[in-house]
């Protein structure tokens, strides 16, 4: 298993450029199983989950044809088998081809998306949205199955009782092929669900209202083939915006779109770093003087979730205390010990973490237990004072592209140890 060192007291400095969104590539790709004809996407991030994905597909019998930022993907084999079950376990992304299998196919089985670190991830919501269009649903042996009717799925009104991405996204692919115009109600409102409508209506769907809380879209009899390009990662970008300001850097951070960042650029303004946008890049000055700050997660285009460890990280050392609090899922405090075991002084209460800003943080070796709270242990070994070990990479790796290169060339004190011995936490189980 690699780790990652870092040494930190480096101000970073200088250009970084942002890679396609995790977020966006993957429902793209399982939407490319809604036609026979080729789909290209463009500006793929290099990610574990990216290539998880496409395996997942290519077990689906979809030509998959892989290039250095590029995926051309080709359905016309493809057949509803049942999505292997490790892959499914490993990536509940993974969920998103259920909706696409049920609307090409008429059936969909997927084993049950496992729970993760950060929560128990359920999906009832992606479920009442193929029940309110005509799937009849079983379940066993940690299966789903759902089988549309032979008349085939019809366009539903349905209400998501909270803006799920997923089952948005599920939503959407569905209802592109369903007989009559499905309208999702308080539907997700996230860049990534509108980079998705900008690829299904270039595959002939007539999606309308996407980034607003009410998505309609008229299903087509068929749908054709698409290059599409995706949309940069805002939570990479925002990931970047924290490592400049927690170590007083100057960073110029190129291919974003400043109105996805809004929420984090507010929230880091307000902490004392200077923000400036300029077309696709964004400019990040800090004295490594942070404010403290209240913080609340909530769905698009609210504070991102995806954000929230990062954030801490940075609060960790504001001369003041600060809240956090998180909306979106029930278990994403994991950072919380590791940061804690570097220093800092967090206290968990409820959905709230009581974050007092210390003089400074202290490498040691910390544990990545998600991928945004790697990133989160990569934002505060940065500014620590010594050496930093980072162990559960692969956490890291799922979303964040050639991230060792991209920190050094602003400077960074990092490397990426390969086989490192396996670190156990103290009395951990
Ligand atoms: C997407 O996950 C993202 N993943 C997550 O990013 C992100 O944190 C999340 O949206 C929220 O923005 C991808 O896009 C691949 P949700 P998703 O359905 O779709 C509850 C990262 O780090 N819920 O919007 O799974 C759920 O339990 C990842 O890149 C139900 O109750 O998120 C959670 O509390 C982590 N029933 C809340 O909604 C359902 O049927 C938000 O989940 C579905 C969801």
């Amino acid at each position: 298993m690699d780790s990652i060192l870092i040494r930190g007291g480096v101000r970073l400095s200088g250009r970084v450029v942002v890679s396609g969104a995790k977020n966006a590539a993957l429902p793209a790709i399982a939407a490319a199983l809604l036609t026979d004809d080729e789909v290209t996407i463009s500006g793929v991030p290099a990610l574990d989950d990216v290539d998880t994905m496409c395996e997942l597909l290519g077990n689906l019998g979809v030509a998959v044809s892989a290039a250095p930022g590029r995926i051309r993907l080709r359905a016309s084999d493809a057949a509803a088998r049942p999505a292997p079950y490790d892959l499914v376990r490993r990536m509940r992304a993974s969920f998103l081809v259920a909706g696409p299998l049920l609307a090409r196919f008429g059936a969909a089985r997927m084993p049950m998306p496992g729970g993760c670190a950060i929560g128990s991830r359920p999906i009832n919501l992606h479920l009442k949205v193929f029940t309110a269009m005509g799937a009849d649903l079983a379940t066993g042996n940690g299966y789903i199955e759902a089988v549309a009717p032979s008349t085939g799925l019809r366009g539903a009104r349905v209400y998501l009782d909270y803006p799920s991405v997923g089952a948005t996204e599920n939503a959407m692919m569905v209802g592109a092929l369903a007989n009559g115009t499905t309208v999702i109600e308080n539907a997700a409102q996230e860049p990534e669900v509108v980079d998705l409508a900008n690829l299904l209506s270039a595959m002939g769907a007539r999606v309308r209202g996407a980034g607003t809380g009410v998505i309609k879209i008229d299903g087509a009899a068929e749908l054709h083939g698409a290059a599409h390009t995706i949309v940069p990662d805002r939570i990479e970008a925002g990931t970047y915006m924290a490592a400049a300001a927690i170590t007083g850097g100057d960073v110029v951070i190129d291919n974003v779109v400043p109105e996805h960042l809004a929420a984090a650029i507010s929230k880091l303004r307000e902490a004392g770093a200077a923000i400036e946008t300029q077309g696709s890049s964004l400019r990040v000055r800090s004295s490594g003087e942070i404010q403290p700050l209240d913080v609340k997660t909530m769905p698009y285009p609210g504070f991102p979730t995806d954000l929230q460890a990062q954030f801490m990280a940075i609060l960790s050392i504001a001369r003041g205390t600060s809240i956090i609090t998180e909306t979106v899922f029930e278990n994403r405090f994991m950072h919380v010990d590791e940061l804690n075991r570097m220093g800092a002084r967090i206290k968990i209460d409820g959905r709230s973490a009581v974050v007092e800003g210390v003089e400074a943080l202290s490498g040691a070796p910390v544990r990545a237990t998600d991928l945004r709270a790697g990133a989160a242990l990569v934002v505060a070994a940065l500014v620590s004072r010594g050496e930093t070990e980072i162990f559960g990479v692969s956490h890291i790796d799922r979303g964040y592209e050639s991230i060792e290169r991209k920190l050094g060339a602003l400077g960074a004190l990092i490397e990426r140890r390969a086989d490192a011995p396996e670190f156990v936490v103290a009395g951990a189980s």
